[in-house]
């Protein structure tokens, strides 16, 4: 274990990539403003399935993107990762369960986790099609189990959100695999359960949607991920950067899924903005006031947008039948426009790094 020696770095790299994303969100609405949320959900025509460009102007939030795309989320079978109440996916999981989907696989590391995001759920939809999924990322065995479950599932899985993620470890931690912790959890974790239930997904009459959830925080790094030192071990390695680092390689493997598949599969990765979830749990009540989680007197920073506001992108990316057809393996802001990633989150000769380290992290090669 080696201490990190910069946490403040990390956690003010978490901060400004969400306020740039909110710097490009309206100048007159705050993301975390509920009244305005409200005034904008008034507003909202729900008769039908619009275009993309109507869903980004109308909509503010999840909730509101999902009106919608009512018609596009019917039916479905949608498998969320990281589903522990109050982070964005059990906020995706609520949202899209009141639209009719046919069935939601909702994902966490204990079954208490889930149960208190399935109770949650059922207050507002008490019928909701909810099937619960244990999955440890951050473990090759369990990403292997679970796949094999969801694998002997009669349904196929439509929708593929991968949005758990870890942040801000104050420590350099490697796992039993030998991996560090948020490369494997962020990165090669959902890098293998997409290798194991994309044969099942591609089966199907239509084609999977594969939303990656990234961050604004990679284009904070000063420079690309180093490939030849995915867990940071040279005595050199640069630990703080480790989060927004996985963060390339999400919008990578996105960009990777797209090029390789073409129109089999439709994928984008997004950044959902800077957004009050479970993502800052690791950090000391100090460092959370340095990096301005929280005010000096305790309180939430109000910049912080709601659950609701971060899953605008969610749904936009899972949902839109537009999106794919013109950047389909594209990057998406928070308010789910498409948006160009920093330079060293993209093009071909990136793309086949990640896939040839990522290859190498698993085990096995995984030809497209
Ligand atoms: N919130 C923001 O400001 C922000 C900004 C940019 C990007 N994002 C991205 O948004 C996504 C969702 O984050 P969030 O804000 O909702 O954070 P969150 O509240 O911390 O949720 C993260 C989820 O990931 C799960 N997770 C962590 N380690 C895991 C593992 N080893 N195996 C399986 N699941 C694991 C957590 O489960 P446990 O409860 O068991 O730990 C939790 O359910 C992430 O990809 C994050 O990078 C968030």
């Amino acid at each position: 274990m080696r201490l990190a020696t910069n946490t403040y770095l990390i956690l003010t790299i978490l901060r400004e990539a969400g306020m740039n994303d909110s710097k490009r969100d309206s100048p007159s609405v705050s993301m975390g403003d509920r009244k305005s949320v409200a005034i904008a959900s008034s507003s909202i025509d729900l008769q039908s399935t619009e275009t993309t460009m109507s869903v980004l102007s109308k909509a503010f939030t999840g909730v509101e993107a999902a009106q919608l795309l009512s018609s596009a989320i019917k039916g479905k079978t949608i498998l969320v990762t990281g589903g522990t109440l109050g982070g964005l996916g059990a906020e995706l999981a609520a949202t899209v369960v009141k639209h009719s989907p046919k069935l939601v696989i909702l994902t966490a590391r204990t079954q208490a986790k889930i149960d208190e995001s399935f109770e949650h759920i059922r207050k507002e939809t008490p019928n909701a099609p909810l099937r619960s999924l244990l999955l440890d990322l951050s473990s090759l065995s369990d990403v292997r189990r679970a796949a094999a479950e969801v694998n002997s599932y009669p349904e196929t899985v439509d929708v593929l959100v991968h949005s758990a993620a870890v942040a801000g470890i104050p420590e350099h931690t490697l796992t039993n695999d030998g991996m560090e912790l948020h490369y494997q959890t962020n990165h090669i974790g959902p890098f293998l359960l997409t290798k194991l239930l994309l044969p099942k997904m591609l089966s199907a009459s239509k084609p999977p949607r594969i939303l990656i959830v990234g961050s604004g925080a990679h284009a904070m790094m000063s420079s690309g991920f180093d490939y030849d030192d995915p867990n940071d071990l040279k005595p050199d390695a640069k630990y703080q950067s480790k989060y927004p680092g996985t963060k390339i390689l999400n919008t990578l493997f996105s960009a990777a899924l797209a090029r390789k598949l073409g129109e089999k599969v439709e994928t984008v990765s997004i950044t959902p903005g800077w957004i009050a979830s479970q993502l800052s749990r690791y950090l000391s009540l100090e460092t959370k006031k340095k990096a301005g989680f929280i005010m000096e007197d305790g309180s939430q920073n109000p910049q912080l947008g709601s659950l609701q506001r971060g899953t605008k992108a969610y749904v936009v990316g899972a949902f839109d039948p537009e999106v794919v057809k013109t950047h389909n393996g594209g990057y998406l802001n928070s308010n789910g426009e498409v948006t160009e990633p920093a330079k060293f989150a993209q093009g071909q000769e990136l793309e086949e790094k990640m896939w040839k380290m990522s290859e190498e992290s698993i085990g096995e090669k995984w030809d497209l």
